[in-house]
């Protein structure tokens, strides 16, 4: 169970892929260049948050045209920072576990720990087929990436590592040397039954695209029941596109904006590709499952979390999510390093300051 006492943690999409986190035209003052990324992790490690998450692409697709590679960009963000952590996504399939346990060991040893791992269970069939990788069954894909959190796991805390599973195998193997402490936390993307599941039994964190505080707790009340009964626990990260402005009406309208702007062409392909994911699995529900025109214009559903207002009404919103048991509020920016600067000089505080006030009734009601 979360702790009332803790305070929620902040996160920030990489922009390591151009285009930024919205499929319109809009004017987005955001770079996906290295320059652009060094600056921003220190702008953002300044501005109190904890994490950033790299993206895992291997092709274009509804905008995104180019993409630089997740770990070798984590890693730069790293050495660029001294407090952030970076999140490296990984693909099981064209990532081998035993590749990226000794790639992620090594860059822990050269950060302090401070990197963690996403691992991304993949939607995007053309990609798959772009690379020559073999695309399975959406549960399959699950029942992969189950393995390769195991695998990663083993190697990092076991010496003469073995499993016998349907995707991987090891045999007696000894990585040497192990990440730095703390070792590397494990994060998942996906909300399907598949997706909870795995959550629910191996990863440290699981991430859900953005939605209301009632679908988010019926979510983190489902997870966290089921990783009870496995012994197992697991924390939350909820994305969202910030949208803060000093009135509310200006933050309406730029989301009005972002919307009439829409590239309608790619957004619809994209709502077509995404039907791989959630729709795909046996229950048919799960991520972008019920996403609508206007929600699949930032890719993760960001504007369904309704960030979107002044500093005030977000920081509120954000203590609401909290409150049904939110760990991690991952954020999507249109202007990325003006907004993450703005956000943690104007937002930031506020929770701090209600975060405060809870954790204060909560000990006066003890
Ligand atoms: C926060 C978050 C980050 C993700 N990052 C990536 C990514 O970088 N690359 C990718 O191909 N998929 C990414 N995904 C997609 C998921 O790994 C997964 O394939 C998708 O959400 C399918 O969800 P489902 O299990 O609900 O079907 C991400 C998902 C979330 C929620």
């Amino acid at each position: 169970m979360t702790n009332s006492h803790d305070q929620v943690k902040f996160a920030y999409w990489v922009p390591n892929v151009s285009g930024g986190l919205v499929i319109s035209k809009i004017e987005q003052r955001t770079g996906w260049d290295i320059d652009y990324n060094r600056r921003l992790a220190q702008i953002a490690e300044q501005a109190g948050f904890d994490y950033a998450l790299s993206q895992i692409r291997f092709t274009a697709g509804y905008g995104a045209e180019f993409q630089h590679e997740p770990v070798a960009f984590s890693h730069a963000l790293l050495a660029a920072t001294t407090k952030l952590k970076v999140i490296a996504a990984l693909l099981p399939g064209p990532w081998n576990p035993a590749v990226a346990a000794k790639q992620i060991a090594t860059i822990s040893q050269l950060t302090e720990g401070r990197v963690a791992v996403n691992i991304v269970s993949g939607w995007f069939r053309g990609e798959f087929t772009a690379i020559g990788e073999p695309w399975l069954d959406h549960d399959e894909r699950y029942r992969r990436s189950e393995e390769f959190i195991r695998a990663l796991r083993g190697i990092w805390t076991q010496d003469n590592f073995t499993f016998r599973g349907d995707f991987y195998r090891f045999s007696d193997y000894t990585l040497k040397p192990k990440p730095a402490h703390p070792l590397p936390e494990i994060f998942q993307g996906g909300s399907s039954r598949a997706a909870r599941d795995m959550a629910a039994r191996v990863s440290d964190w699981y991430f859900t695209n953005g939605n209301s505080v009632a679908e988010i707790k019926k979510q983190i009340d489902d997870i966290r029941a089921k990783a009870r009964a496995n012994n197992h626990s697991v924390k939350i990260g909820v994305n969202a596109f910030a949208i803060a402005r000093d009135t509310e009406a200006e933050a309406r309208a730029v989301l009005d904006e972002i919307i009439v702007k829409a590239d309608p062409e790619a957004v619809n392909a994209f709502g077509h590709e995404v039907k791989n994911a959630g729709k795909a699995s046996p229950e048919g529900q799960g991520n972008w499952a019920q996403s609508s025109f206007e929600d699949l214009v930032q890719y993760n559903d960001g504007f369904k979390t309704n960030l979107i207002g002044t500093p005030e009404q977000i920081a509120e919103r954000i203590v609401a999510l909290k409150e049904v048991g939110v760990d991690l509020v991952l954020l999507g920016f249109l202007h990325f390093q003006e907004e993450v600067e703005y956000f943690g000089g104007r937002v930031i505080p506020l929770v701090r300051a209600l975060e405060a006030k809870t954790g204060a009734h909560a000990e006066a009601a003890e």
